[in-house]
């Protein structure tokens, strides 16, 4: 393949947004390697089926043998590495697989990285970057006032998942730092847009709020986030693979920090507005507050002046309409949705809801 990147976990979420925007690119190849969990979906990529300059193989960020057979073969000019298990929710109830995919699989994905790009020519190892996607929850939960994280606010992970990641974060810093490995490493807010599993808030909410069913806000509701739209967290991560200084850190955040209970207020009004019920009930009356998640991070903001200042990068979707373009592509996708809710989704949604009683 001409001109390849290797993604990693390029059927999730962000992945699948991010092939679907670099496949856009004059002359550009993508080998996604994904293990296709629950997380997984290739339909996300359906539109690049029998598109010579994408190769979906299915198998494990742990298996070093595949991942250097992956790298010796295509010989990719970059890893743009977002595999991960991803859900706070599922590292409370079940760690084990987070410790092995963000950390252990980051780790091979490294060494196999370093092994790779040691034997390339000189001109291919000096343009070879490797793409460390993170987030901004390794640096812990802020207060009303605290200012926003920066690239040197002090590692404070707070849940399995946020400590998994931040480990993972130590192992590229590591390999950049021992070896020379170019590595480039972004944190970034909670992202929000098309293709995202609905176990997370904005889609969860959107079709729980869809379907008439409890919409159930953890704690009181004044849990803070800063949205970020997909495609906007995709541009940034272009300029950084394309401008970033090796061995920087990136924070990407999308000015737009809210309460739980104001994000889910605006879906249902949305939905009032673009599917009016037809009772005319409004959709605010299904909030229902639930018991609080252990280990609750209250607040968390993003300072991205770094990108904006050295690559001029700025997030070019307001939340208000980013929101509305998300409604309105879960309202357009009823058929994706179906295809992601499977049993295995429907078990997750028991286990995580049944006991968290209202409040
Ligand atoms: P996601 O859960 O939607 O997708 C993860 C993908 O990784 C899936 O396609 C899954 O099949 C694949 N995968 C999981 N384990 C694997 C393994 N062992 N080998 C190969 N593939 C595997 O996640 P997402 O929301 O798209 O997040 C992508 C990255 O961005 C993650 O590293 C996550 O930590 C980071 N991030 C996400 C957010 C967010 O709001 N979604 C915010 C900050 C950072
Ligand atoms: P989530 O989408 O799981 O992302 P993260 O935990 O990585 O920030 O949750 C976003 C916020 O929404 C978080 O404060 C937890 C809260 N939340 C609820 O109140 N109810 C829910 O059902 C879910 C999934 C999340």
């Amino acid at each position: 393949m001409q001109d390849a990147i290797l993604v990693t976990g390029g059927a999730g979420f962000i992945g699948s947004n991010f092939v679907l925007g670099w496949i856009g690119t004059p002359g550009s190849s993508v080998i996604n390697l994904d293990l296709l969990t629950y997380a997984g979906n290739p339909a996300n990529l359906s539109s690049l089926e029998g598109d010579a300059r994408y190769l979906l193989t299915r198998g494990d960020i742990c298996d070093a043998e595949l991942v250097g057979s992956l790298l010796r073969k295509h010989q990719p000019r970059a890893i743009v590495h977002f595999a991960a298990e991803s859900h706070v929710d599922r590292s409370i109830a079940s760690p084990e697989a987070f410790i092995r995919t963000n950390v252990q699989g980051t780790f091979v994905l490294l060494e196999q990285a370093k092994i790779y790009w040691s034997g390339l020519g000189e001109a291919d190892r000096r343009a070879f970057r490797f793409l460390h996607v993170s987030t901004d929850e390794v640096y812990g939960s802020l207060g009303e006032h605290d200012a926003a994280f920066s690239e040197t606010t002090a590692y404070a992970p707070n849940s399995p998942y946020a400590a998994s990641k931040a480990a993972s974060d130590h192992l590229a810093r590591a390999y950049h730092h021992t070896w020379g490995l170019p590595v480039l490493t972004t944190n970034c807010s909670n992202n929000y847009g098309p293709f995202q599993f609905p176990e997370k808030l904005i889609p969860l909410m959107i079709l729980n709020a869809l379907e008439g069913r409890p919409l159930p806000v953890y704690g009181d509701g004044r849990n803070v986030r800063d949205w970020l739209f997909v495609e906007d967290h995709c541009a940034a991560i272009r300029a950084v693979l394309r401008d970033g200084r090796i061995g920087e850190t990136y924070n990407i955040g999308g000015n737009s920090e809210r309460a739980n209970i104001e994000v889910v207020t605006m879906i249902c009004d949305l939905l009032d507005e673009m599917r009016p019920r037809e009772a005319a009930v409004p959709r605010r009356n299904l909030i229902t507050f639930v018991k609080d998640r252990p280990g609750h991070d209250r607040r968390y903001a993003i300072d991205a002046r770094k990108l904006s200042r050295e690559l001029g990068w700025q997030p070019a979707e307001q939340f208000a309409s980013g929101l509305r373009k998300t409604v309105g592509w879960y309202l357009d996708h009823f058929s994706w949705v179906e295809s992601v809710r499977t049993g295995a989704y429907l078990e997750w949604i028991k286990q995580n809801y049944t006991k968290r009683v209202a409040l």
